[in-house]
């Protein structure tokens, strides 16, 4: 009988092997940043009504959309609940007006056009205004490419109910064949694990996105020095974190009390705070080695 010309599977060597490309590290990520110039002003945070402004925006001008909307529930962002101050919340969180399916599709109609042929856009969304939501990206032509599962600590408590403690996000592209997706985790998953962060002393309104969570979808749908937009700019979570990760932002906020707050968070970051090279941040051979024993001879082999 001929041999088997099949290898035998060793649980863990493909992740031993396994590189992000492409890379940067910090001298080439701070240059990319400084040598981009984009179509819309960078770094800026422009106070007005995302719907009506992004109509002006220049077509294929951005490289990465982090959308959060406002619920469309009775939510007024100054909830006391979850050991929350009232005067560390800043009141006027903008709701919408009327229909949340009309809300919903007038503003991710207006992505499409200013996308680039390798952007993706992140749409965050609860459960109770999902249908509004998917229905409104089914009138565009993006595509829906993962729907992710945001699930986090602290939900409300209910009596006669399972407490929510998950947000979906929607991640769409523009074109699937040449959208760009920097896989840093190697088996990222569609669950996401993220705690909520609990900031005390920090001025801010109700509905703070973790930055762990935008981090994350910066690095994997994102260059160095591309610009990331943000239409429900809220706490500008997505800038603070965009500046942090050597990427520029723009984006809008209806709420004009959030200015002072944005300047005085946007100050306090370091430019590439967060910044680390994707391969620093793969697991190392020694933990691999850990998790699979097996391993240990090619690990053994490399440093011979
Ligand atoms: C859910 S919050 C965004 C939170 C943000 N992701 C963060 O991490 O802080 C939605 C924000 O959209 C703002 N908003 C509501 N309608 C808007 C509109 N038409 N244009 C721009 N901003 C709007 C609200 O005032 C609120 O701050």
């Amino acid at each position: 009988m001929p041999k088997s010309s099949k290898k035998k599977y060793e649980p863990g060597l493909a992740q031993l092997k396994y590189k992000v490309e492409p890379d940067w590290n910090i001298e080439e990520a701070k240059e990319l940043y400084l040598s981009a110039n984009h179509a819309v002003g960078q770094d800026t945070i422009r106070y007005c009504d995302c719907i009506k402004n992004m109509k002006n925006m220049p077509d294929e001008s951005v490289d990465l959309i982090i959308a959060d909307p406002p619920f469309g529930i009775d939510f007024s962002g100054l909830e006391s609940q979850y050991n929350r101050k009232s005067e560390n919340v800043v009141d006027g969180y903008i709701e919408i007006d009327g229909s949340y399916d009309n809300f919903s599709k007038k503003w991710i109609q207006e992505l499409f056009h200013i996308m680039k042929p390798e952007s993706s856009a992140y749409l965050v969304s609860g459960w109770t205004n999902l249908r509004s939501i998917l229905n409104a990206i089914e009138d565009t032509d993006l595509v829906l490419i993962n729907h992710l599962i945001w699930k986090y600590q602290f939900g409300v408590f209910t009596k006669n109910k399972y407490v929510s403690a998950h947000y979906h996000i929607l991640f769409v592209v523009k074109d699937e064949k040449s959208y760009f997706f920097n896989k840093y985790i190697y088996y990222p998953e569609d669950v996401w694990d993220i705690p909520r962060e609990y900031h005390p002393g920090l001025k801010k309104n109700g509905t703070k996105l973790p930055e762990k969570l935008v981090n994350r979808m910066i690095q994997f749908s994102s260059k160095p020095g591309d610009l990331v937009f943000d239409p429900f700019m809220g706490n500008a979570t997505t800038a603070i974190c965009a500046k942090g990760l050597y990427r520029h932002f723009y984006g809008f906020e209806l709420n004009e009390k959030m200015k002072d707050i944005h300047e005085m968070n946007l100050k306090a970051i370091k430019l590439g705070e967060f910044y680390e090279p994707l391969n620093a941040k793969l697991p190392s051979d020694e933990e691999l080695v850990v998790k699979y024993p097996n391993l240990k001879k090619y690990v053994d082999k490399k440093t011979e």
